[in-house]
């Protein structure tokens, strides 16, 4: 077991601000996230949100289904009008009940474990071609050349387009995305509204095939499912198929990789853990679980508070009406919770992380990412008996979707 590299915050909690972060945050953000879940666990930022970092705190505020997730407002005053602003409403992870049900309950049955369980051999087909290819290479960037295939390339099968679409899907996905971060640029902001505008012409041909087929199987797809469910009479429109399929698609490619290539990162830190996935000495289930809690892909999620919430941990209170910013990357490693947060122990039990989210909106894809993972991490590490570094890996400058740009590897 190895513990983190710990550098130490630039600043006091007081002067911590979401929106103002020093370089050193993307580097290592769990120093920040310590300091503020000691000295100043309802934090409030300069925007009037405010932040939570300590793990009950985080669920409590997650489970809470008086809290919302619409932010048409919000979001207008930071996108203006525009396809931007329509995606970011449109989807079940913006919208309150009824209307999150209404969608999510579509899906959700091609999303469950079992439906997912028989895409194995679908999954272990992409790992082993894209070994195959990064084998020959013999150096590669592990970010680009493995880690990114793979999840797109399930996205692609799980929405119903074809494969040779993945780096173009992929490219434009990432434009609909980035303007979630707190800081956004003007240019990215009309790049995002420029690329919801293409995604749903590029998905709409799609759709249209479907909807014209006479006979249509609800599990084939995620485009197949909900046309079914347009021609059993429930409510729900060809723009909210389209965002669904875009949401899919973000919510689930980039969160998978950074899930991958890190584990990869870390692991190299750590030959022991490594040998014990390699050699199955912990179940991949298990150990799993602990790589999601270490690394928590997506760090950062919003709520709305519509009444006062008193919190159980005697933290204070948050007022209605507050944004609220959880940060569930900084509850995976509340040692109020997990002993030892900082280490990467394999067989950690228990591990009621909190990597995939809680109430409602928990993580639809969750089967589809546990399956990608589960069998693409041991795939690698049997495939490749050494991995050495072959340059530093850096991070990307975003503060939900925490992940690596690059991972220059050696495999031998
Ligand atoms: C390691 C990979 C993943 C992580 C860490 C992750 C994390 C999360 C989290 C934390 C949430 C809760 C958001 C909230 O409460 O506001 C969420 C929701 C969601 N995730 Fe994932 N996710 C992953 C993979 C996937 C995959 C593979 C898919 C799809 C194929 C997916 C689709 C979704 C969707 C559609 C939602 C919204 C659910 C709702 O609003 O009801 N995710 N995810």
């Amino acid at each position: 077991m190895t513990t983190v590299r710990t550098n130490q915050p630039t600043m006091g909690a007081v002067d911590f601000d979401l929106f103002n972060l020093p370089s050193s945050y993307y580097e290592n953000p769990y120093p920040y996230f310590r300091m503020l879940r000691d000295t100043d666990p309802v934090h409030w930022n300069s925007d009037g949100s405010v932040l939570l970092t300590q793990y009950s705190d985080v669920r409590q505020v997650w489970r809470d289904i008086t809290g919302l997730v619409y932010k048409s407002e919000q979001f207008c005053r930071r996108f203006g009008e525009g396809p931007l602003l329509e995606h970011h409403t449109s989807t079940m992870l913006f919208r309150d009940l009824p209307d999150h049900d209404r969608l999510r309950i579509i899906v959700n049955p091609f999303f469950s474990q079992s439906s997912i369980q028989s895409l194995e051999g679908f999954v272990r087909e992409v790992v082993d071609r894209h070994l195959e290819i990064v084998g020959e290479m013999g150096e590669i960037d592990f970010v680009r050349d493995f880690a990114f295939r793979l999840p797109v390339a399930l996205i692609c099968r799980v929405i119903g387009i074809p494969l040779e679409d993945a780096d173009y899907i992929q490219g434009v996905g990432r434009k609909v995305l980035f303007p979630l971060n707190p800081v956004v640029s003007p240019e990215a902001i009309a790049e995002g509204h420029a690329a919801v505008t293409e995604f749903k012409n590029y998905l709409r041909p799609f759709l249209n095939q479907r909807q014209r087929r006479a006979e249509i199987d609800p599990m084939a797809d995620v485009i197949c499912s909900m046309v079914a469910a347009q021609r059993s009479g429930v409510e729900v429109s060809d723009e909210e198929i389209l965002h669904m399929c875009i949401l899919v698609l973000n919510g689930g490619h980039e969160t998978t990789t950074n899930l991958i290539s890190q584990s990869i990162h870390y692991l190299l830190d750590d030959p022991e853990a490594m040998t014990q996935i390699r050699n199955g000495a912990v179940p991949i289930g298990m150990a799993l679980e602990e790589l999601i809690r270490y690394i928590t892909p997506l760090q950062l999620q919003g709520r709305r508070t519509t009444r006062e919430i008193v919190l159980d941990s005697g933290n204070g209170i948050v007022p209605a009406d507050t944004e609220v910013v959880i940060c569930q990357a900084s509850a995976n490693r509340d040692e109020r919770v997990f002993e030892d947060p900082e280490k990467l122990n394999l067989t950690r039990k228990p591990n009621n992380h909190m990597g995939f989210g809680a109430g409602i909106h928990v993580c639809l894809g969750r089967p589809l990412a546990r399956l990608e993972a589960s069998i693409a991490l041991p795939a690698v590490l049997r495939r490749f008996q050494k991995i050495e570094r072959a340059g530093p890996a850096k991070f990307a400058q975003n503060t939900r979707f925490r992940g690596l740009t690059e991972l220059p590897l050696r495999l031998i």
